[in-house]
């Protein structure tokens, strides 16, 4: 009998930048710290974390990984190839994906910020198309545009990905509530166990809690891996949760008392 190997990530072990094929340096993305910075950057097998204040290059990076990998840069699974913004940066054309023993058999791009963009292209595309089962009954089979922002995403997350995959997620958590970021762990948790790989920007300290993961922190000095509790998020989000009156008291004391 025919033995078919089981597909199991890591489906990308590390990225190179390809420096000499860059022509400056001195703009956008490559001026950007941890783009400057970067020649070689590992991956864990199973959860990497890109974190870091806002504009700091976590979402270039990923949409560059998402170009690299052959994904729709504006989010969605690979047969997404719709456009809807003039271009994307040309900094996945200059990064090449050290690549693991299988391809995945899933992949998705989630990108907070474009999901209804993803959501109005899957009624125009299951308006359109002849024959084979509706787009949408692979996220539930209810519209994405008649559920709440957290409902839909949690419709992909439990319906549309099905494991063995590689999934690039944009700030999941903007849209889900505390207990749905804790129903969201559960889930990478499946899909991890069957064998899927996550690189996750986010700033929710909950989700970076997942224990087999490595934190990857960008900053004005580039990126540097770091550990749960050493990042700003778990120590800020500890320190105001252990005496809110406190932080609120020390926040809005008049300058002179700060
Ligand atoms: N198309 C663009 N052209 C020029 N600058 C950009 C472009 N897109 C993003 N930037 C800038 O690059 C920086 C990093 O952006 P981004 O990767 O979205 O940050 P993050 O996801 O970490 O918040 C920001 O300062 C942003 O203003
Ligand atoms: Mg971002």
């Amino acid at each position: 009998m025919k033995k078919t190997r089981a597909v199991q990530g890591p489906f990308v072990h590390e990225l190179i930048l390809n420096r000499d094929r860059v022509a400056s340096f001195d703009k956008y993305p490559y001026s950007l710290p941890p783009i400057r910075s970067l020649s070689r950057l590992k991956l864990h097998p199973q959860v990497t974390f890109l974190i870091g204040d806002n504009g700091t290059g976590k979402s270039t990076l990923l949409e560059a990984i998402a170009v690299a990998a052959g994904f729709n840069p504006e989010g969605g699974g690979r047969n997404f190839n719709y456009s809807t913004r003039a271009s994307h940066s040309s900094l996945g054309d200059h990064l090449t994906l050290v690549k693991g023993t299988s391809s995945p058999r899933d992949s998705y791009f989630l990108r907070a910020e474009s999901f209804f963009t993803v959501a109005t292209q899957i009624e125009i595309m299951d308006r359109e198309a002849g024959g084979g089962p509706p787009i949408i009954n692979s996220y539930g089979g209810v519209s994405l545009h008649e559920q709440s922002h957290g409902e839909s995403f949690m419709a992909l997350l439990v319906h549309r990905l099905g494991g063995g995959g590689l999934y690039l997620l944009d700030e999941p958590e903007a849209a889900l509530s505390p207990q749905r970021q804790l129903a969201l762990l559960r889930r990478m948790h499946e899909l991890l166990q069957q064998g899927s790989q996550f690189i996750i920007a986010t700033h929710s300290p909950i989700l970076m809690a997942y224990p087999d993961a490595s934190i990857l922190q960008f900053s004005a000095e580039g990126i540097a891996r770091t550990e749960y509790q050493e990042t700003e998020h778990y120590q800020v989000t500890k320190m105001f949760l252990d005496d809110p009156e406190r932080m609120l008291a020390l926040l809005m004391a008049p300058d002179d008392q700060y």
